[in-house]
């Protein structure tokens, strides 16, 4: 009797561990069930994917969606609904909300919402402070923990653990992988003169390679010290690039699709204060050493940053100007347009979007096309032609420092656990996020 499965999904070309061809996938119960040719099999729904590719869901590791607290900005429903729209099935919140996730109870509270709003599966940082370090070995287990997240440099939100023995006593306490936001304070403190009024290209004087440098050179000793992981988000600079080659033992490495696509000169000249971020943009010969760590094997996940504050908060001279861009709708298919452009291949894509946070965060059950795994997929065209508008954004911020680019590579379906939950450019049906689960903490 032929195989009963709950959704085919037939006749595109998968991306996966295996590499590039033709192949069937079905699924049962949410699972990814067989790959490979599947006929006459008795299937509930049969998605015709014939001319896309299919590729493991796209996990962004890196977001802000500001709920609670700034919901003027973004929602944990409007983010994710910018997330499914860009192809995106898992993201990673940042704890810089209001209140902070600093505490089982703040983390419960957005973990509830995400269930009852989310449109992605979701799993929330926990924000360290120099209060909380005996909490964070149970913290970092609770459900829907991405794991602590250390603002080692302060930037929006007033999160910060910026001095040496504080940092050493979290790198004491924790297990998992933490992740880190790696800019010395008091060499921004010192140097917080170098910003002029009205002109945002200061930012990045201000905010300069060395104050990057200094705070991973300090991170890394300690990680090397105490025998811990660390994630480096946003890397920014090529002095950092360079250095990180040779502490792949403990340390994992973000690019940004940004930092990767915009260079300070010309995004400071053509958009302003919109391409005022934290690490700032940098110049060519710093994104020109990102690409080589991105080449590398360096590089182990693309995280968008997704930083929405309103055109108003954009709009305030610098440096009252909000620091941040919006990014998780734009990851896939500014991406895709690399990939187009021969900058990178497919298989790296995946490599940085599903395979390496499933590996580097030990994701269980997420990121690979395999037997077993839950069914997400971000099915793409990458023949689609398409300028990014500012009115195809979904963010309530309402703007991506991308309008006007004519990419070629397209976000076409976004199936999660077996649900379709976007399919051209229309979110289908209701939310129905859940938590992401980690092999180190199963049991929460
Ligand atoms: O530019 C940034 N904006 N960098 C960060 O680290 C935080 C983010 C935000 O939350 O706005």
């Amino acid at each position: 009797m032929a195989k009963t499965f709950d959704l085919v999904v037939k006749g595109g070309t998968l991306v996966n561990h295996s590499g590039i061809g033709k192949a069937d996938i079905g699924v049962q119960d949410g699972k990814i069930a067989r790959i490979g040719s599947i006929d006459n099999a008795d299937a509930g729904e049969t998605i015709d994917v014939t001319g896309l590719h299919v590729l493991p869901g796209v996990i962004d590791s890196q977001v802000h969606f500001r709920e609670p607290g700034a919901e003027h900005k973004e929602t944990l429903a409007t983010g994710s609904r910018a997330a499914v729209l860009g192809g995106v099935t898992a993201v990673f919140e940042m704890p810089n909300t209001d209140p902070l996730t600093t505490n089982a109870e703040a983390l419960a509270d957005k973990v509830a919402r995400g269930r009852s709003g989310m449109f992605c599966d979701f799993a929330f940082y926990v924000g360290a402070t120099r209060e909380n370090i005996t909490e964070l070995p149970d913290l970092e287990r609770l459900e829907g923990a991405a794991g602590i997240k250390v603002f080692i440099g302060s930037s929006t939100g007033n999160l910060l653990v910026d001095d040496e023995e504080s940092l050493s006593r979290i790198l004491a306490v924790i297990s998992r992988r933490a992740a880190f936001h790696s800019e010395d304070e008091a060499r921004l403190i010192a140097r917080e003169g170098i910003r002029r009024h009205g002109d945002p290209t200061s930012h990045t004087e201000w905010r300069d390679p060395q104050a990057a440098l200094i705070a991973t050179e300090q991170l890394l000793r300690l990680a090397h010290e105490h025998g811990k992981r660390v994630h480096l988000l946003h890397i920014s600079t090529g002095e950092e690039m360079k250095l990180l080659a040779a502490h792949k033992d403990v340390a994992s490495v973000e690019l940004t699709p940004q930092h990767l696509t915009l260079t300070s000169d010309e995004a400071y000249a053509s958009l302003g204060n919109k391409a005022q971020m934290n690490p700032p943009l940098r110049d060519a010969s710093h994104q020109e050493i990102l690409w080589w760590g991105l080449h590398q094997g360096i590089a182990d996940v693309l995280g968008s940053d997704h930083a929405p504050h309103t055109l108003e908060e954009k709009a305030e001279p610098y440096p009252a100007s909000h620091s941040g861009m919006p990014g998780v709708q734009t990851l896939v298919p500014i991406m895709l347009d690399h990939v187009n452009a021969g900058r990178l291949t497919l298989e790296r894509f995946i490599d940085l979007t599903s395979h390496g946070p499933q590996r580097i965060f030990g994701i269980a059950c997420k990121g690979r096309v395999a037997c077993g795994y839950d069914a997400d997929f971000t099915i793409v065209d990458l023949k689609t032609r398409r300028t990014i508008e500012d009115e195809w954004i979904a963010s309530v911020c309402g703007w991506t420092p991308f309008a006007g680019r004519t990419v070629t590579g397209w976000p076409r379906g976004t199936i999660i656990r077996g649900r379709r939950v976007m399919w051209e450019d229309e979110i289908i049906g209701q939310s129905g996020g859940e938590p992401v689960r980690f092999l180190e903490a199963l049991s929460a």
